[in-house]
């Protein structure tokens, strides 16, 4: 393990030397909620979206934000490197509690941890990868970004074990999103995303697509989509801050895109990765 710098509840410390409570509510509960926010050459990438999303996270599950915008600024931008592409994790848990009981403790203070990767390529990004359907077995508050991932991991855990690199979630016969990722897909020559609800995470890499192809005359359109309408999309997307746009060739053990990434895509990425860098 690599013993880099983390951040915990206000000090800087190498990662091997912080440590948690085992009655902090985040390890017992899953009682808490985190970000994961890129960083191109050292500067954090829509910064003030995370920012927006991670106060409605904590906003609803009832914790205070810890900090004020410019403090988590200066906070994470300590932990980065200006030479290399890397991505946050904060987490903010409700903190060490005297017993274990369900209902919140009356007086914590919040547990804070961050900590600091290098982004490396995902290395099905230009080959494509594969994706299967699965049950959207998440809870109703999937818009708020919790750290109680039981239900992804296992839904993820599931499609790696079959060769695929993502779970495709349906809910009553419509695609929600990926275990980790939103979808986008290609249908009739639009470009289609399911709006957002709390049935899906509200992903800032989806927001960035939506706003490039806004801007690039790219037709698109925020709507539900049937498992049965996503089998004859000619393109089909996942994306997320540490994998950005991946398309999938095959779904379902059907080919998709005849097998290789499609021209939608081609032009997205090329749009992406021109933006990324206007941008650090
Ligand atoms: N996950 N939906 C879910 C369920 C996710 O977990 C994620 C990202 C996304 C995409 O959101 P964004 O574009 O803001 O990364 C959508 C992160 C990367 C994770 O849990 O590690």
């Amino acid at each position: 393990m690599e013993n880099k710098t983390v951040y915990l509840n206000g000090q800087y410390l190498p990662l091997n030397e912080a440590k948690i409570s085992v009655m902090d509510r985040g390890f017992l509960f899953g009682d808490g909620i985190y970000e994961v926010i890129p960083a191109y050459r050292g500067k954090l990438f829509r910064f003030q979206e995370h920012m927006e999303r991670l106060e409605n996270s904590l906003n609803n599950i009832r914790l205070v934000n810890p900090y004020s915008r410019e403090q988590w600024l200066e906070i994470l931008t300590a932990l980065l490197s200006s030479s290399r592409d890397q991505y946050i994790y904060l987490q903010v848990t409700r903190g060490v509690a005297p017993k274990r009981d369900h209902a919140f403790p009356e007086k914590t203070e919040p547990t804070v941890f961050a900590m600091c990767s290098n982004i490396v390529p995902f290395e099905g990004r230009d080959s494509g990868v594969k994706a299967m359907s699965l049950d959207d077995s998440r809870w109703e508050l999937c818009h708020v970004k919790a750290t109680t991932l039981l239900a992804n991991i296992l839904l993820r855990q599931q499609a790696v074990e079959q060769g695929c690199a993502e779970a495709v979630l349906v809910k009553e016969g419509y695609v929600t999103e990926g275990a980790a990722s939103n979808i986008f897909a290609v249908i009739d020559g639009v470009l289609i995303t399911p709006p957002k609800s709390s049935e899906i995470l509200p992903g800032i890499t989806r927001d960035v697509i939506l706003e490039i192809a806004k801007e690039n005359h790219i037709p698109y359109s925020e709507e539900v989509i049937s498992l049965e309408a996503l089998k004859t999309a000619s393109e089909i997307w996942l994306t997320s801050s540490t994998r950005e746009i991946i398309p999938v060739v095959e779904f379902d053990d059907q080919k998709v895109s005849g097998g290789k990434p499609g021209p939608v895509w081609q032009n997205m990425n090329r749009l992406f990765q021109a933006y990324k860098q206007s941008q650090s």
